[in-house]
């Protein structure tokens, strides 16, 4: 009984070590385990045509003018009303990355960023037109969980339709 009872206290223990761990991995710059918490409102309102991005894999200034631009989103409209739009700027206004200077990524898309390059620098670039994956944008084509915000390697899937030459390039 008392074994069991101090088990349990052990993973009480490690659930809470594990718990600062993540608190700690939000000050991780490269868009890495940024897990913040996702703002329901987001991902109700930024996460219906693709995975609600995780905040802290783009800079502050990013997201405000992807934010500005809602009615001209990468070709489609997008805009909230303004109470929404007041909302969620703020939220990522406070859980976007820091940056001091710096040129932001091109069109403000975290595919886009250099960090992003050098974590998929080993995939074949025919890979991202496979009609399973279609752009770098649809990271739930290769991220199992990015709807929840993880990245991690343990929910990493090769999407449909690799070629032999792909599949190699992947497994570098
Ligand atoms: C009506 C559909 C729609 C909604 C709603 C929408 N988006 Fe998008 N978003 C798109 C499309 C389409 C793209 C471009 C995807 C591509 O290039 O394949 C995109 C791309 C993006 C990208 C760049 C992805 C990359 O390549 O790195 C970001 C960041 C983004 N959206 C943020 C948001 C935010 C923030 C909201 C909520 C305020 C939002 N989106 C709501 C359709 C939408
Ligand atoms: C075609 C498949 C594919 C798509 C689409 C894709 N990724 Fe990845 N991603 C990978 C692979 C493969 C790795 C490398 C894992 C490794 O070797 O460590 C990776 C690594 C990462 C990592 C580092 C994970 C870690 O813990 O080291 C992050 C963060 C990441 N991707 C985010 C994204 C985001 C955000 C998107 C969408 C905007 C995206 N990825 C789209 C395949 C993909």
């Amino acid at each position: 009984m008392s074994t069991h009872l101090s088990s349990r206290r052990t993973a009480t223990f490690v659930a809470i070590a594990l718990a600062a761990l993540s608190i700690h991995a939000r000050a991780d710059e490269h868009g890495h385990a940024a897990r913040v918490p996702l703002k329901p409102l987001y991902v109700q309102e930024c996460g219906s045509c693709h995975v609600p991005y995780p905040p802290r894999m783009l800079p502050t200034d990013s997201w405000a003018r992807l934010m500005k631009g809602l009615d001209r989103h990468f070709g489609t409209d997008a805009s909230l009303d303004p109470a929404d739009v007041q909302a969620l700027s703020t939220w990522l206004a406070n859980e976007g990355r820091r940056t001091t200077g710096g040129v932001p990524p091109p069109e403000d898309r975290i595919s886009r960023t250099t960090w992003f390059g050098h974590e998929h620098g080993h995939i074949e670039p025919s890979t991202w037109r496979l009609p399973s994956v279609r752009t770098p944008s649809n990271c739930q084509a290769c991220h199992s969980t990015a709807d929840q915000g993880q990245f991690g390697e343990r929910s990493l899937r090769m999407p449909a339709g690799l070629s032999i030459r792909q599949r190699a390039a992947w497994d570098d």
